[in-house]
C-alpha cells in the first residue's frame, strides 16, 4: 500500500483515554473534583498526569490520598459541566486568562454526591461505577518549560481498595462485566463513549 500520511501540527496530543475524576481533600476538608484523563495502570498504581497548577495536584500532595473514579459515558454532560472551573482561589492567572474561574462545590455543581470512602478521608463520587481509594507512592517533577506558568507532575498512587457498581460485576466473580462497562473517554478533546467489543486478548479471564 502507498504511504497516504500528512505530517501534522495538532496543538494536543490527546489520542484517546479514559476520563477519570480525582477527589481530593482541600485544607479546610472540604473535597475538590479535578477533571483528568493522562492516567494509566501499572499493576497496582496508577501513573496520573497532573499539572501543578491544579487544585487537585496540591492537595494530593499535602494529604498524600485521592480517590479516582470513574465516570460511564453517559456522565460526560456532568463533566463538562466542572471542566471550566477550578478549585484554586485566586484562579492562576494564565487560567483565568482561558475563562476558567473558581468553584468551592464541584460536586453540587456537577450534579454529583459525595460517598465516603472506607479506608482513606477522602471521599468518593457516588455516580461513577468504578472507584478507587488510593495513596501517592511518588511524584516526579518534569522539567519547567520555559516561560510556563506550571511544571508537569508524575504522580504514582497505590490502588488500596477498588470499588465496583454491582450492575458492572459479573456476579459471584471479582470481574467487570465489560459487556455492561461503558467508559468515558476523551479524544482529542471530544468525548466519546459506547466503545465497541472487538474481541479480547489471550490473557483474559472471562
Ligand atoms: C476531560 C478532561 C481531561 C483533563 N485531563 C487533565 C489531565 O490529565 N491533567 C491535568 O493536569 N489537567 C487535565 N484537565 C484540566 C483540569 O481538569 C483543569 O485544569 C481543572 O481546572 C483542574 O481543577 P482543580 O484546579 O480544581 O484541580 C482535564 C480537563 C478535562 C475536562
Amino acid at each position: 500500500m502507498l504511504p497516504n500520511h500528512q505530517s501534522i501540527a495538532p496543538s494536543v496530543l490527546y489520542f484517546g483515554t479514559p476520563v477519570v475524576l480525582m477527589v481530593t481533600r482541600n485544607d479546610d476538608g472540604t473535597a475538590n473534583i479535578t477533571p483528568m484523563s493522562s492516567a494509566w495502570t501499572l499493576g497496582s498504581c496508577v501513573v496520573l498526569g497532573l499539572s501543578s497548577a491544579t487544585q487537585g495536584a496540591i492537595n494530593l500532595l499535602r494529604d498524600g490520598e485521592c480517590t479516582l473514579n470513574f465516570p460511564a459515558a453517559s456522565l460526560w454532560a456532568n463533566v463538562e459541566r466542572i471542566a471550566r472551573t477550578t478549585g484554586a482561589n485566586p484562579v492562576p492567572p494564565h487560567k483565568a486568562e482561558l475563562g476558567f474561574i473558581h468553584e468551592a462545590d464541584k460536586f453540587a455543581l456537577g450534579g454529583f454526591a459525595i460517598q465516603p470512602s472506607e479506608l482513606i478521608r477522602t471521599p468518593r463520587i457516588a455516580e461513577c461505577p468504578l472507584q478507587f481509594e488510593t495513596r501517592l507512592l511518588t511524584c516526579h517533577r518534569s522539567a519547567k518549560q520555559q516561560g510556563a506558568s506550571s511544571t508537569r507532575l508524575i504522580m504514582e498512587v497505590d490502588v488500596q481498595r477498588v470499588h465496583a457498581h454491582r450492575s458492572i460485576v459479573l456476579p459471584g466473580t471479582n470481574h467487570i462485566d465489560t459487556a455492561r462497562w461503558n467508559p468515558l473517554f476523551y479524544v482529542f478533546r471530544h468525548y466519546f463513549g459506547d466503545a465497541v467489543d472487538l474481541g479480547k486478548t489471550f490473557r483474559a479471564e472471562h
